[in-house]
């Protein structure tokens, strides 16, 4: 029998109760022995649930379920890098507890201090939910690419931005519009910020270049930029150069060092990830010997995340052990990042005044940046007197573009600040 005790009974944790119970006789043959819900913890014990809790001990204390005898397993189903979701964590690897955990942000920021505390008490950390919930991208790239080098991974990881996008290029919906479609769906947290900002992005983007790369996960440099500022203008530009716009985070280790970007990008139609739509996730993974590798599905969700929970239970009653990110902690390598000494190619959607000279103008200081243009693109005159303006660029220095944009934003023929995304080949 292993017995688990659960902290956190919200959307995931009532899902991974009902997940236990539903499917109980096959976990068990397939785990090699029953897997009993021991102990649980929230904090409103009175809160009606969407689980069955009978015959389960309540523990005010999510920080206390680590010290009571009997219990193998602590499931962390909280969230946040900080406060009780790390104390439960702590105390549960410190206490020689297995560690289950769907907490990407948590990870984030001290899945390594996780991982040598694992270790050092001789017990798995797990964490597949806190990636692309049911996707076992985790385990596919710790175990099923364990032999590759990998080249990059790429993802769209967050539902609710993919959704919105989706949506402002099919429906033709402002930014504000889809986002009140994906609030009236349940798509979105009640502070949507760190979603539509990058940041939940960025955290798993930080834990898959971690795995891909053996280094420790750096939040720090991931550059990050979110959606906000897309229109459907560029839902329609996109579509003039046969691309769609996803939120995708990207990482690779190049000569440069550990390049690691979230932002809206310009990804081409005959790419896979551009047909993910709608809340879904996918993640594409390149192996120098497995080659491209692309995985999609519900990246959240009670029932997409509760199964990724549970494969890491049946794992640990398996006696399963892996180390956290793939190579014990101390070999985990700290990689240089890249930050923006990389080359890409980008799309800059620029408002302009209808002036003669201004499209010269422009052209000047991408001469002066060394960037050169592969196409631009101009839509009808506007009632305002300016006019949407695309230029997009062959291969440029990231920095060198980011200096030509504050720059053309400078001109007085220039409405706003031009529009910067990347376009990944
Ligand atoms: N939702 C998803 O689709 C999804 C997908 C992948 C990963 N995740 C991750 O899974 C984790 C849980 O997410 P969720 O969506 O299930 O969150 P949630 O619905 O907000 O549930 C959080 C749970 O934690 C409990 N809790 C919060 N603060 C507490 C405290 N101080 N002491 C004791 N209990 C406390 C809450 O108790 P009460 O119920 O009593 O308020 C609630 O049961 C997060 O790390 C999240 O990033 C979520």
């Amino acid at each position: 029998m292993l017995n688990i005790a659960i902290a956190g009974l919200g959307i995931v944790g009532a899902g991974v109760v009902r997940l236990l119970r539903q499917n109980a006789e096959l976990i068990a043959a397939r785990a090699g022995q029953p897997v009993a819900i021991k102990a649980v913890s929230g904090r409103d014990k009175n809160k009606k649930r969407d689980c069955d809790l009978s015959s389960v001990d309540w523990i005010d204390d999510p920080r206390k379920l680590a010290s009571m005898p009997g219990i193998d397993v602590v499931i962390e189903l909280i969230g946040g890098a900080e406060g009780v979701a790390r104390e439960v964590a702590e105390n549960a690897l410190k206490a020689g507890k297995h560690l289950v955990t769907a907490n990407k942000a948590l990870l984030a920021a001290h899945g390594v201090a996780l991982a040598r505390m694992a270790e050092s008490n001789k017990v798995q950390l797990s964490f597949e939910a806190a990636v692309a919930g049911g996707i076992p991208i985790i385990k596919t790239m710790r175990e099923g690419l364990a032999g590759n080098r990998v080249v990059s991974v790429q993802g769209i990881l967050n539902g609710t931005c993919n959704y919105i996008l989706t949506r402002m290029g099919e429906a033709g919906l402002s930014f504000e519009e889809a986002l009140r479609e994906a609030q009236q769906r349940g798509y979105t947290e009640a502070d949507p910020s760190a979603d539509i900002d990058g940041h939940d992005t960025a955290n798993k983007l930080a834990l898959l270049a971690a795995l891909a790369f053996g280094a420790e996960p750096d939040l720090a440099s991931v550059q990050i930029e979110g959606i906000r500022r897309i229109t459907p203008l560029d839902l329609q530009f996109a579509h003039d150069l046969d691309c769609r716009v996803k939120l995708l985070g990207v990482a690779r280790l190049t000569s440069a060092g550990l390049e690691q970007h979230v932002g809206p990008t310009l990804v081409p139609q005959t790419s896979p990830l551009a047909q993910i739509d709608g809340a879904l996730n996918a993640v594409l993974v390149r192996g120098d010997f497995a080659g491209d590798l692309m995985l999609e599905g519900a990246g959240a969700g009670a029932e997409p995340t509760a199964s990724a929970v549970v494969a890491d239970i049946i794992d640990l009653a398996r006696g399963h052990r892996v180390p956290a990110f793939g190579v014990p902690a101390a070999q985990l390598k700290k990689l240089t990042p890249a930050h923006a000494t990389y080359t890409a190619r980008y799309y800059m959607r620029m408002q302009v005044m209808d002036k003669p000279g201004v499209v010269a103008d422009i052209s000047a200081i991408l001469r002066d940046e060394a960037i050169s243009i592969e196409s631009l693109l101009q839509r009808g005159k506007s009632a305002t007197e300016s006019v949407p303006v695309v230029i997009t660029t062959h291969g440029a220095n990231a920095k060198s573009m980011r200096k030509a944009v504050d720059k053309i934003a400078g001109l007085a023929t220039i409405v706003e600040r031009p529009c910067l995304l990347q376009i990944e080949d």
